[in-house]
């Protein structure tokens, strides 16, 4: 094993994000992949502003905004679904591939954590709900900070408590901006390239492209 730590991210990379709009694809209608798709990007958006600003709020506080800007943005949308889409967030899917790799790299001595915008609250309930809960040893939220990644201190919060060096950990997100400040901050990282997207921040290259997490333990 050549990293001590496997660290993952949460939303897009362990649990697909656009499973809570995909379960209610019929009533959301024609228009619900650009629907997720907005909804997330907006999600996002507040995360880096207010990251930026210094004006923190939790990430459950932004996926309900940026869900209410998207509603008010489609008003073909019936606002009935607002409730039933936040439920469904809270029970995202995982991506099939998850529980046999995860379970695989611990049981090679690995530990396995969470590193994620996500409050602490919401990634306690997808991990439940996934039935990960035993291989994943701990979970790293940014609450703890009051920022989001890409800010440095969100991946130090690993190094720091592993007492590792950064390089002794593989990083894993499907979020090319997310694998560029995890690379800025000296991870390994692996680029999950689940959509088959362009590369950018090629500054910040990942150390491994993969498309799923399937192949992930041939790397090790
Ligand atoms: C996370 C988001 C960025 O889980 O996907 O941190």
């Amino acid at each position: 094993m050549t990293h001590s730590a496997y660290v993952f991210d949460a939303y897009g990379t362990l649990f697909d994000v656009h499973a809570a709009v995909r379960r209610h694809a019929e009533r959301v209608g024609p228009d619900y992949v650009r629907f997720s798709e907005m909804w997330r990007a907006k999600q996002l958006e507040y995360s880096w502003v207010r990251a930026l600003m210094g004006a923190y709020a939790d990430f459950w506080q932004l996926t309900e905004e940026a869900l209410d800007h998207c509603l008010d943005r489609m008003p073909s949308i019936d606002r009935g679904l607002r409730a039933d889409l936040l439920k469904a967030y809270w029970v995202l899917d995982c991506y099939p591939e998850v529980p046999a790799v995860l379970r695989g790299l611990k049981a090679r001595g690995a530990r396995i954590a969470i590193l994620s915008n996500g409050s602490p609250s919401m990634l306690a309930a997808a991990v439940k709900n996934a039935a990960l809960d035993a291989v994943i040893d701990d979970v790293f939220s940014v609450d703890d900070l009051r920022t989001y990644k890409t800010a440095p201190q969100v991946y130090d919060l690993v190094a720091t408590s592993y007492r590792v060096y950064p390089s002794a950990v593989s990083f894993q997100s499907s979020n090319r901006w997310d694998i560029a400040g995890a690379k800025k901050f000296g991870f390994r990282t692996v680029w999950i390239n689940r959509t088959g997207m362009p590369d950018e921040y090629r500054d910040l290259p990942p150390d491994l492209i993969l498309p799923s997490l399937d192949s992930l333990p041939e790397h090790a």
